[in-house]
């Protein structure tokens, strides 16, 4: 089965974490990532992504039902492949569930799901997710083998990990952005919605916007980090701006 082309409204799913990351700072309750979520309600995005953390550096376990009370947005859990987040992903049933690696020293979330070298460990999880009704999506480099697996554990969608393209320079910033394309046809053209995300700015997102088959994409600490300067309500609408011109 193919997939049409995405061509069209490209969804805007708003990663909050780092709203918690500033609130976590100061141990308090602000800010608030439920504001957050609310305000990308009000302002165009088509989603909220969090990402429950096994040493729950940014969101934390009350702000899901918090989050989820607040909008009616559909929530992307992004969750390490473990019993724990299994665990918690059933109880509150996400609209969706992205599955990420997680290294507790890393920074962020560096490089993809290795889906094809973890199949064994994957596959109850996916089946478990997708047996309770929510979307699985893994997190993956843009690479052949890894959509082979992906279908192979039957995911229906594939987020491409944008990173390498968003911190590439020179001549190694095309070579990235076609990896991206490739590789994001080919899941199309095997049944896998694709979305993309990781690293993306107002600078670079239009390339990344303008591949067709890609029908969501991902982004925070961009719009976290403007959202200082400019409101997160304005960051967000010129995210989506750029992101419709690109389409
Ligand atoms: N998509 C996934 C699966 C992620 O783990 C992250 C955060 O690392 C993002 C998108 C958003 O990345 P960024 O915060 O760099 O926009």
């Amino acid at each position: 089965m193919s997939l049409p082309s995405a061509q069209g409204r490209l969804r805007l799913g708003v990663n909050i974490d780092h709203v918690a990351t500033i609130r976590n700072a100061r141990g308090g309750d602000h800010p608030d990532p439920v504001r957050a979520a609310e305000i990308v309600a009000a302002c165009g995005g088509d989603g909220i992504t969090a990402h429950l953390r096994e040493d729950r550096r940014h969101i934390r376990d009350a702000d899901l039902a918090r989050i989820q009370a607040a909008t009616d947005l559909p929530l992307n859990l992004e969750m390490a492949a473990t019993d724990e987040m299994l665990e918690i992903a059933l109880r509150h049933s996400p609209h969706a569930a992205c599955i990420v690696p997680e290294r507790r020293e890393e920074r962020t979330t560096e490089g993809g799901l290795d889906a094809a070298g973890q199949h064994n460990r994957l596959a109850p999880i996916v089946a478990r997710l997708a047996d309770a009704g929510i979307r699985v999506s893994l997190f993956i480099a843009p690479e052949e083998r890894q959509i082979e697996a992906a279908l192979r554990l039957k995911a229906p969608v594939v987020e491409l990990h944008t990173g390498e393209y968003a911190h590439a320079t020179g001549d190694r910033v095309s070579v990235e952005l076609e990896r991206i394309a490739d590789i994001a046809a080919l899941a199309a053209k095997n049944g896998i919605e694709p979305h993309a995300g990781h690293g993306l700015t107002y600078d670079n997102v239009q390339p990344i916007a303008a591949i067709p088959q890609l029908a969501e994409l991902n982004i925070g600490h961009y719009l976290v980090g403007e959202a200082v300067f400019v409101g997160l309500e304005a960051a967000v609408r010129k995210m989506r701006e750029l992101m419709d011109d690109a389409r």
